[in-house]
């Protein structure tokens, strides 16, 4: 992984304890990290955690000669490709936006030309009162990117935001500033996760499909600067860090919800796994084993019929007016993967189809890896190989990036 030289500042908040865990998160996503302190940081954690795991020196104080003679303030300013103040005090932030530079911490970021995310917390006043409300204005104003803050109870006994956002979404917030912008300005509609169809009050059909490489698609394009709206049937994984999410449950909701987004989407990835058949007549209550006229067991066998529902893939391909929207399939097989797909492609009338095979053990449904083929209209095949799914999804994007660049 490409990481990149971050400047954490961390300033003198009780959240300031969490410090150490983003600083791991940070080194776990592959970037290099260099960490300054104020002085009221020191109270809450120890220079000597931040020291190791960053494996360099952890400064606060503007004169020391010892250590400005190792790495000046100037240079640490420099050094930094991106900025990270978190915790950021509300105190810190009024001196930022009063270009104050009366510390280490606060020198570094009026010497920096790096882009600076802040990750606020403080208490709950502190976060609404108009002088804070007033100096995001003027930072975001000058391109200072907030994360969180998130609601919930706080340190001081409140409840509502203040709370500084979890170290993983922060790094995650800082992956959408660090990635490329090849997606910049463009709109893209995702679908992922499998629909479900009611059967009665409790009961539905399902499939196994467990939402991620769609999920890891969302990511991955809303990384490249796009704007992204992730149509989600149920799964259990959280809304990738800058993703839009609408969740649906049936593939009738799914379909309502992709022809409103795909209107003015220039993108469109249909990587949910939409069941093409529903029960024909659900039932509003539950189902059950007695007999409806007396207290005897149902032993019959139960039928179910079902009915078709809309193939909304091969409706998006229909529909479209020109070539200028770019329309991504999926198709799951469990034999005679490359004939099965080409068949599929040519019925569904997509640009680029995603076929993978359900029958290894090692990849699809539910794994965390999975290894395709991309099968183009004009015949050519590319073999990807087993690759975690969001490799996978960058692979995807280079590819559908490729194909519009070469009809641009
Ligand atoms: N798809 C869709 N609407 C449906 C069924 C599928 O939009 N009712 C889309 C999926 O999102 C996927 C592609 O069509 O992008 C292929 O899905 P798949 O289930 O593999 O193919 P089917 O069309 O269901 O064909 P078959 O059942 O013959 O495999």
């Amino acid at each position: 992984m490409n990481g990149s030289r971050i400047l954490l500042v961390v300033s003198g908040g009780i959240a300031a304890y969490k410090a150490p865990e983003l600083l791991r998160a940070l080194r776990r996503a592959g970037h290099s990290v260099r960490c300054v302190m104020t002085e009221a940081a020191r109270a809450f954690v120890a220079p000597l955690v931040l020291q190791t795991l960053s494996g360099s020196p952890v400064r606060s104080a503007l004169l020391d000669t010892s250590e400005e003679g190792q790495i000046g303030h100037i240079e640490l300013a420099e050094w930094a490709e991106q900025v990270l103040v978190a915790p950021a005090t509300a105190s810190f932030l009024a001196r930022m936006a009063n270009g104050l530079a009366d510390d280490l911490p606060s020198t570094v970021l009026l010497a920096t030309r790096a882009p600076v995310l802040v990750a606020p917390a403080m208490n709950l006043n502190m976060w609404e009162h108009p002088a804070t409300r007033a100096n995001l204005t003027t930072l975001r104003a000058r391109g200072v990117e907030v994360v969180g803050p998130d609601e919930g109870e706080l340190a001081c006994g409140f409840e509502g935001p203040g709370r500084m956002s979890a170290p993983e979404a922060i790094v995650a917030h800082l992956a959408l500033l660090l990635g490329p912008s090849s997606l910049a300005g463009e709109r893209v509609v995702v679908t992922a996760g499998g629909t479900r169809e009611p059967l009665d009050a409790v009961r539905v059909l399902g499939n196994r499909s467990s939402g991620k490489m769609g999920y890891a698609l969302a990511a991955e394009a809303a990384r490249r600067g796009a704007t992204v709206r992730l149509i989600s049937a149920p799964t259990s994984l959280p809304t990738p860090a800058g993703v839009e999410r609408e969740d649906v449950e049936t593939a009738l909701e799914m379909r309502a919800a992709v022809h409103a987004a795909a209107a003015d989407a220039s993108i469109v990835l249909m990587c949910a796994a939409v069941a093409d058949f529903r029960p024909a007549n659900p039932v509003a209550r539950k189902i059950k084993k007695e007999k409806l006229d007396s207290q005897d067991e149902l032993d019959a066998p139960l039928d179910i019929t079902l009915q078709r529902n809309p193939d909304i893939l091969a409706e998006l391909c229909r529909e479209r007016s020109s070539s200028a929207r770019f329309v991504v399939g999926f198709a799951a097989e469990s034999h005679d993967l490359l004939a099965a797909a080409r068949r599929k492609l040519a019925r569904k009338g997509c640009d680029l189809l995603v076929a993978n095979d359900i029958s290894r053990r090692d990849a699809g449904f539910d794994s965390d890896d999975n290894a395709v083929l991309l099968l183009t209209p004009d015949g050519e095949v590319d073999a990807l190989p087993l690759l975690p799914k969001p490799v996978l999804a960058a692979r995807i994007l280079d590819r559908v990036e490729k194909m519009r660049g070469a009809r641009a």
